[in-house]
Formats: C-alpha cells, structure tokens, sequence
C-alpha cells in the first residue's frame, strides 16, 4: 500500500436519493468535463445494472451502490485487471469483518457458505475515451446490505447480503471503507498494474480447479478453472491444454 500522504484525495462526494444508475451519474459529470475524483451514493437506482446491461436490484437504503470516477492520465493499461484489483479491496475489507469472501472471475464477490456460493456484490467498471491514452473511469460496485426477500426472488442466481450474517453491519462504515481503499488502490494501479493484485485474487478463486462452463454468445464450452494471469486473464484447461480468457463477452457457471 501505498504511504497515506501519496493518497488522491475526493474532490466531490454526491449523496443522492434515487438516480437511474451511480454509474451513469458520474459519466453525465464526466461529460460536463468534471468526475475526477468523485464519489456518487444513492438510496435507490431506478435502472442499476450490472454487465451487457442486465439489472441490478437496488432495494431502497439498504444495499451500498457506490461509484467512484477517476481520470487515468497515461492510460489504464487492463481494466480487466482494475475490475479484478476492487474484487480483492472488497473481498478483503469483507473479510476482515469475518465474512468469508471469494471472487467469481471477472466481477463478482461472493460467500462461502458450507458448500454454497451465493453472491454478495458485483463490479462494474466503464471507461470512455481508449485505454491506451488518458481515459476516464467509472468504477461501480453493488454491495447487498439487506436484500429482503421480493427482491431475492428477482434474481435468477443464488445471492447474501451482509445482514444475514451481520445483523447490525453499517452501511456507512462500509461506504467509508470503500472509498478509502479505492483511494489508496488507484494510483497503485496507474503505476504498477495488476500485478501487486494478483496472487491476491488467486488466493480467494471461487472456482480453483473446479469444472466450469464457459458462455460465449451461444457457445457452451466446458474447462477447469485455474487461476488469473498477471495481467487479469483467466487461465482454463481445456483438452488438456492452457486457454487464457480475456473479460468482454465470457461468463463462467460452476457445473
Ligand atoms: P457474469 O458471470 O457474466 O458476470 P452474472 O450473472 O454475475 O454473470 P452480471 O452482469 O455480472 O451477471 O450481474 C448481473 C446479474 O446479477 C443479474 O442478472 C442478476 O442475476 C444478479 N443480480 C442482480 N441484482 C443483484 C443483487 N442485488 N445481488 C446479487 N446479484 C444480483
Ligand atoms: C455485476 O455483478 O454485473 C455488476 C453489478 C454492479 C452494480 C453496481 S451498483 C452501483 C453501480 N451502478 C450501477 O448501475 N451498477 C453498479
């Protein structure tokens, strides 16, 4: 980590009621010519989504929806290996409240509960401009704090949220936290990359060495899951030879 004096600091912090996505609330500032550093928080989303646009339940003051915007100067070199590096900031501040955190490649963070993995938070990371020169970047994560049950039915997967097993955790603590290690990691990541972030994300792999199946549009494809490579690519084996997978369009399911 980085010494605390080199931490970037927030210029804005937006609290609002309900937005259509924090995501989108910080790309309309970024458009304005504003969004470095700032933070927006929402009580509700009206339109909270997660990848290729599907949704994200957003149950009104209770779930953490955060966005962070950050202008990269020279380029950010793999956000595949920035949406993994937040995975490791939350897994890791999840877990030092006891909460056993994995991380499903490439944005999910969920629970290992007995021989379940439901999920507790998602990452969303938009970039405008091209990666290779100064961008600006939107980084979004969902963190179910309460989820009551009308929402859980909407969901087509098995998912936690903190309270299940924390009854009286703080959301603001959790916002707080958030925003302090997101500080302190991006200028990290600008300067070094995935690789300080690596063996990290290995370590709490929900699907080490397990069968997976692997969509991409209508393929189906099976594989073991291995482990993520420097630059934040998951590694698979597939008729006994190493695939690398890069983000974009590939979801893993556990078979
Ligand atoms: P992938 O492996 O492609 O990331 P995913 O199912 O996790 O698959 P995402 O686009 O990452 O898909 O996340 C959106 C999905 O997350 C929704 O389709 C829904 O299944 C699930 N979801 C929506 N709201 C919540 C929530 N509050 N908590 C947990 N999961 C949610
Ligand atoms: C996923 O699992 O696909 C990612 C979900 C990301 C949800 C968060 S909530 C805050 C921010 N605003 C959004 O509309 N999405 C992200």
């Amino acid at each position: 980590a980085l010494p605390r004096e080199t931490r970037k600091r927030l210029t804005r912090l937006f609290v609002e009621e309900s937005v259509e996505s924090t995501n989108t609330f910080l790309r309309e500032r970024f458009r304005q010519g504003a969004g470095h550093a700032e933070v927006c928080l929402a009580e509700v989303q009206s339109a909270g989504r997660g990848r290729r646009g599907r949704e994200w339940q957003t149950p009104w003051g209770r779930s953490l929806v955060f966005s962070l915007g950050w202008r990269f100067e020279s380029g950010a070199s793999s956000l595949e290996g920035l949406s993994l590096a937040i995975g490791v900031v939350v897994a890791e501040m999840l877990e030092s409240d006891g909460l056993p955190a994995r991380l499903k490649w490439p944005n999910d963070v969920l629970l290992q509960i007995q021989k379940d993995q439901p999920k507790i938070a998602g990452i969303l990371v938009e970039v405008t401009g091209d990666v290779s020169g100064p961008c600006d970047v939107v980084i979004g994560i969902g963190l179910n704090i309460e989820l009551p049950a009308s929402h859980r039915e909407d969901i087509g997967q098995s998912v936690t949220a903190v309270r299940d097993i924390i009854p009286g955790a703080s959301r603001n603590a959790y916002a707080a936290r958030l925003m302090e290690s997101l500080l302190a990691l991006l200028p990290e990541f600008e300067a070094e990359g995935f690789s300080a972030w690596q063996q990290r994300w290995n370590e709490r792999n929900a699907f080490k060495g397990r069968d997976v199946v692997i969509l991409r549009g209508d393929k189906r494809e099976e594989a073991i899951a291995e482990g993520v490579d420097i630059n934040g690519n998951l590694e698979v084996r597939m008729n006994g030879e190493t695939i690398t997978l890069a983000g974009g369009e590939i979801s893993l399911r556990a078979v």
